[in-house]
């Protein structure tokens, strides 16, 4: 039997009936005493966050919610609800969409602080090393549409200066995503600001988050502006709602 019982093996969850134990400690004790974001940090660490780390986890849960039916997991979650779909199913519509592109930037953030804080050299040579692999856009800097300031970011750092006040993170992260906000507009001659997720990167990487998870972490922020966009859209109605409305069409190329 215990090479069937192996074919699952976690440290997360231990149940026996009228029993369920999450990271070694009894649901009815975690049930009115932990917050949702302590909760969330419980089960992907197996420790519980001091009151400071979890304001600062869930500053930037809060922050990434929402972005408008421009952003297009949201606009696909709508659609979705028109083609007569549940919510769960509008929702992972929407989730699988969010990739390298769009929502993944925090992710790779992360995967930039740790390589400038490993990296042995200056700031500059970092950075182009880091580009002539991954591309020239630096992930967590820049915005189409906020410009010149997204307001998620001075706010969300602020706050990540005011954990480090309270000894809660070092601040090693926040230093060096300032230093190459400055970087970028010495090399640009124009700013190319902080986004929301080079500053939820600085959250994730201050609290000891590995790269991977900050697209998790988005993903769970995210989804719930899609359940938001999507429910609207079913208290809405509307039925088959394409990209546009009808009265727009595509671009017809013989030639593609
Ligand atoms: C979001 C993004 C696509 C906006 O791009 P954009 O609208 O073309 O940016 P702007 O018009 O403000 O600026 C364009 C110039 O700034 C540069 N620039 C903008 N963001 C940059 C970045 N992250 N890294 C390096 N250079 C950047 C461009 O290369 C361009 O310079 P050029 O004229 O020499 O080619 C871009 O900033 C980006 O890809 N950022 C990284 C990915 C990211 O963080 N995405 C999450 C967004 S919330």
């Amino acid at each position: 039997m215990s090479d069937v019982a192996d074919w699952w093996r976690t440290s997360i969850i231990e149940m026996a009936p009228g029993r369920i134990d999450i990271r070694g400690r009894p649901i009815q004790e975690l049930i009115g005493t932990v917050s949702f974001p302590q909760m969330i940090w419980l089960m992907l660490r197996g420790d519980i966050p001091t009151a400071a780390q979890a304001r600062l986890f869930e500053a930037a849960l809060v922050a990434a919610v929402d972005h408008g039916p421009q952003a297009p997991s949201i606009a696909a979650a709508r659609m979705a609800v028109t083609c007569g779909v549940g919510l769960n199913n509008a929702m992972g519509t929407a989730v699988n969409m969010l990739g390298d592109v769009h929502g993944g930037a925090g992710e790779q953030a992360v995967a930039l602080y740790t390589h400038i804080a490993g990296y042995e050299g200056g700031l500059t040579q970092a950075l182009k090393d880091w580009t002539a692999v991954h591309g020239r856009f630096v992930p967590g800097f820049g915005h189409r549409f906020h410009k010149p300031v997204d307001p998620r970011a001075p706010r969300l750092l602020a706050l990540v200066e005011a954990a480090v006040q309270e000894g809660c993170c070092a601040g090693k992260y926040a230093q060096i995503a300032r230093s190459v906000e400055a970087e970028l507009a010495r090399q640009k001659g124009k700013p190319v600001p902080m986004n929301i997720d080079g500053a939820t990167a600085v959250i994730f990487a201050e609290l000891g988050f590995e790269a991977p998870l900050a697209r998790g972490i988005f993903c769970l922020s995210r989804s719930v502006g899609i359940l938001a966009h999507a429910w609207e859209q079913q208290q809405q109605g509307g039925r088959n709602k394409g990209p546009t409305p009808p009265g727009y069409r595509w671009t017809y190329d013989p030639d593609g």
